[in-house]
């Protein structure tokens, strides 16, 4: 059931933090406002710096109450996928003899019955989706409210994320002096506004080309199937042709912008620009096709390493193909080379919202849609994760007791590579477990790893 009202959405991205309001009116988005500013107290997409991340927040936040004309006192954020994990869980209740009929406050405690699982101390849980809901043994039910019942069980899937990070994001936003409203998975979200129906169930993936990070989605059968997340973006390319020309970040990014094609092949042979270099009295000559080639480097070993994962997944033969989106791959040429590399389908998504048809823009509309678009029984999960993380990270509330299991290894980003080389081989991934995990007692670790 779609909500109504006004929604507001924090996007802490590598490059940019956006904010966007808008307005649901029976399931319609109305863009009202839009605000970009350039990141800081940010790395790899985790926030490093609470004060200087709070301030470009704020600035943020500031420039969209300004374009949208109305105060934000609320927002709802995009958590990366850095070291999340997923697992299954199930939870069970007996519905009070005085009612039978299921109330919100029931699926409140079934909710919170099915927390209580491996949570270990450094993590937190950040979201649980409810699956389904079975009652008396009946499954398959997605609203359980209004029906009668002795027994009430929910199948649903956790996802927990280490407690610093989240904690350096609620600092940061409550630094900024704004309240957060909820806590949406950016892959998650992302995958439900760029991808349609069909894409989502027949099987898609998404790549989103942020500037210090890509981040890859893929969907099937509508759940979220695999996701990773390498650290290079379009901020490499620009650092690329700056090291390479010997030119400022500033003209490197300019030539991008007016000159860039990551498609060699397309760049003209003949046409050159004047490039200001270090060392140099007068600018040089640089031709198009040099300029394509050390972009391409860039942007083919990005792609090549997600192509390198996706086929030890198999999941480049899903029909859907790949979705593009991020400012990185707003570039021309990208679409053509990630054909070439993955050899199937590429699009390029693009919003079509005005005033915000640019790529850079998806994280935050994907966030807001989603809010905008959860049902009232997601609603009533998401506030019962809320409240039980409240009560957990008060010392003096402790007095539930958390099962406390093992602490689950987070396979390590063997691919991490860092700026400098224009081309560098792509460093091997780790070999992936992918063992048939069963359901209830599986865990999922989001990196890398396939899901059954
Ligand atoms: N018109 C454009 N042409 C080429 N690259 C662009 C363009 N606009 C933005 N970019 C690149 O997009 C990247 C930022 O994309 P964005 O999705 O906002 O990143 P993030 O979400 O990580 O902040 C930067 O590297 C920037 O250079
Ligand atoms: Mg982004």
């Amino acid at each position: 059931m779609a909500r109504s009202g006004f929604f507001t959405g924090l996007d802490i991205g590598t490059s940019t933090i956006k904010v966007l309001v808008a307005e649901f009116i029976g399931g319609e988005m109305n863009v009202i406002g839009v605000s970009k500013v350039k990141s800081a107290g940010v790395k790899d997409g985790i926030i490093v710096d609470i004060d200087v991340a709070a301030g470009a927040i704020k600035t943020a936040v500031e420039q969209a109450e300004e374009k949208a004309g109305v105060s934000i006192d609320k927002v709802n954020v995009a958590l990366p996928a850095n070291h999340l994990q997923i697992e299954s869980t199930q939870g069970m209740i007996p519905v009070p003899s005085e009612t039978k009929e299921i109330r919100d406050e029931d699926v409140d405690s079934v909710v919170k019955s099915a927390l209580t699982k491996s949570v270990t101390p450094e993590r937190e849980v950040i979201t649980l989706i409810p699956e389904e809901f079975i009652i008396d043994g009946f499954q398959g039910i997605k609203d359980p409210r209004g029906m009668m019942g002795i027994r009430l069980e929910m199948r649903g899937i956790l996802y927990t994320g280490p407690s610093t990070i989240l904690h350096n994001l609620r600092k940061a936003v409550e630094k900024a002096g704004i309240a957060l409203e909820n806590i949406v998975i950016s892959p998650l979200a992302m995958a439900q506004t760029v991808l349609n129906e069909g894409e989502r169930e027949f099987g898609a993936t998404v790549i989103d080309m942020g500037g210090g990070q890509t981040t890859v989605a893929s969907m099937r059968n509508q759940e979220l199937q695999y996701t990773n997340i390498y650290a290079e973006g379009g901020d490499y390319v620009t650092k690329d042709i700056s090291k390479v020309l010997k030119t400022s970040r500033d003209i490197a990014e300019a030539l991008k912008f007016n000159f860039g094609n990551a498609d060699v092949d397309a760049s003209s042979t003949t046409e050159t620009v004047q490039v200001d270099v270090v060392g140099e009295t007068s600018p040089i000559d640089v031709s198009e096709r040099y300029l394509s080639e050390i972009i391409s480097a860039r942007v083919r070993h990005i792609l090549e390493r997600v192509k390198q994962d996706l086929d030890r997944g198999r999941v480049l033969d899903m029909p859907g193909g790949v979705v593009l989106s991020g400012g990185g791959a707003i570039l021309p040429g990208v679409v053509e080379l990630a054909e070439k590399i993955f050899r199937t389908t590429v699009k390029l998504y693009i919003p079509n919202q005005v005033g915000i048809r640019n790529p850079m823009f998806a994280n935050v509309i994907s966030l807001v849609e989603y809010v905008g678009n959860m049902t009232e029984v997601e609603a009533i999960a998401q506030n019962a994760v809320h409240n039980e993380e409240l009560l957990r990270r008060k010392p003096i509330d402790m007095t539930t007791t958390y099962t406390v299991a093992p602490v689950q290894p987070v396979t390590p980003q063997s691919h991490m590579s860092t700026e400098t080389r224009v081309v560098e081989p792509p460093v091997p991934t780790e070999e992936k477990i992918n063992d048939k995990p069963k359901f209830g007692d599986r865990m999922r670790n989001i990196f890398g790893s396939m899901f059954d």
